[in-house]
């Protein structure tokens, strides 16, 4: 912000000094000093306006980042909850022996962010040019291993010596034949290449592959650390959460930093203040109160009256069969129900959401499963 406010000064005082200045007593010269004058204070303008305006767009598109690009750490240190992880990268560059890494684990836990890091731990801020970042919206297909990344390795950053980084981020997405490809790639070129590989699911690279990199698990991130993350953003950003709200924020995001984060960043925008309502509604997630009105009447109500009542309150609320089940699932873990059919609803709700995701038809499922609560119900009343 301080920027522009240097740069406004200057600007300022040449309109003052024109304006100042222009008191001669000879009219046609004091036209001409103040038009000259003015002329200069305008292009002085201009070309203060225009750079404060590039200045003011780029501290826009700072602010106007999202928050989990804004606040990605840039360190190792501040990568959290994975400092056995990160002390251990940490160990190879100081000894100057990194291996080609291979990150997994599920979303948001902090794998491009270590990789990021890692790079500008290395190469200082400066580290673009000693990488190559390819992502699941590159084009990775055999060619672009073979080409791309061959051009890449056997260029050489100028006055730099070691090694430069290829990351691929999501590889999970790349064909069988291009991981094979890049087997050779990364044989070849390990003498002034590092590969870092980071996907979701490590049993989708190529076993091959698997055996040239050391391999480091990102486990979901705990809620204690996702809190303490959301509780600097909303001090830095003034985002008025209520406690509820923060609860829900936690639960739902369920150890994602990049869920949480965003769904703050929405929940702001569109609340003054962010409470457990907020959050239900922004992420499309039913609010737990409904889920147990749904459940209840399930349970107890009669199988026509419960279909129109869940009906309804899919429509009115925008919610979907998923949604439900897996608020249900949730719901159920803080009830008190016989073993019996605690385990027949459980295998029914995960029977319901299987044939869900391959394209059953709602209605159908709705059915079946208000069926399964009534068994349940039916079930708990036997003695066994
Ligand atoms: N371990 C972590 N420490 C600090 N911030 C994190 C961590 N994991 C995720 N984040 C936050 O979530 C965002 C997404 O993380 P990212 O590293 O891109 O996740 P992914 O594992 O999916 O590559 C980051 O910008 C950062 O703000
Ligand atoms: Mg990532």
């Amino acid at each position: 912000m301080s920027e522009p406010m240097d740069i406004d000064p200057p600007t300022s005082s040449v309109n003052g000094n024109s304006n100042g200045n222009s008191k001669p007593s000879n009219a046609m010269t004091a036209l001409m000093a103040n038009s000259k004058g003015k002329g200069k204070a305008n292009e002085g303008e201009i070309e203060n306006k225009i750079l404060s305006d590039i200045e003011i767009k780029a501290l826009n598109d700072k602010e106007g980042l999202p928050w989990v690009e804004k606040y990605r750490p840039n360190t190792l240190d501040e990568v959290v909850s994975h400092q056995d992880i990160t002390s251990t990268i940490e160990k190879f560059i100081e000894a100057g022996r990194l291996p080609h890494l291979l990150l997994y684990g599920p979303p948001g836990t902090g794998k491009t962010s270590t990789v990021l890091a890692l790079a500008r731990r290395l190469y200082g801020p400066p580290y673009k040019k000693h990488i190559l970042e390819l992502n699941a919206s590159d084009d990775r297909g055999i060619d672009v291993v073979r080409e791309q990344i061959k051009n890449f390795a056997m260029t050489k950053v100028l006055f730099s010596k070691g090694f430069k980084l290829v990351i691929l981020d999501e590889a999970d997405m790349m064909t069988q034949a291009a991981q094979s490809a890049l087997r050779r790639v990364i044989e070849t070129h390990t003498k002034n290449v590092r590969f870092c590989i980071l996907c979701n699911y490590v049993n989708k690279i190529t076993p091959a592959i698997q055996s040239r990199c050391t391999r480091f698990r990102f486990s979901p991130l705990p809620q204690k650390e996702i809190q303490r993350k959301v509780d600097e953003v909303v001090e830095k950003e003034g985002v008025n959460l209520t406690e509820d709200g923060r609860e829900a924020l936690l639960k739902l995001s369920r150890g994602d930093m990049r869920r949480a984060l965003n769904v703050l960043q929405a929940c702001h925008a569109a609340y003054d203040t962010v409470d457990e309502t907020a959050v239900y509604n922004c992420t499309g997630n039913p609010h737990p109160k409904d889920i147990e009105r749904v459940v209840q009447s399930m349970m107890s109500d009669e199988f026509g009256t419960s279909y129109s009542l869940i009906t309804s309150l899919k429509v009115e609320k925008g919610l979907a069969l998923q949604d439900l089940i897996a608020g249900a699932y949730d719901f159920l873990d803080t009830v008190e129900l016989p073993k019996q059919s605690r385990i027949y609803l459980l295998d029914h709700l995960g029977s319901t959401e299987h044939r869900l995701s391959v394209g059953g038809n709602e209605k159908m499922q709705l059915t079946a499963l208000l069926g399964a609560f009534k068994v349940a119900v039916e079930l708990s009343q036997k003695k066994i």
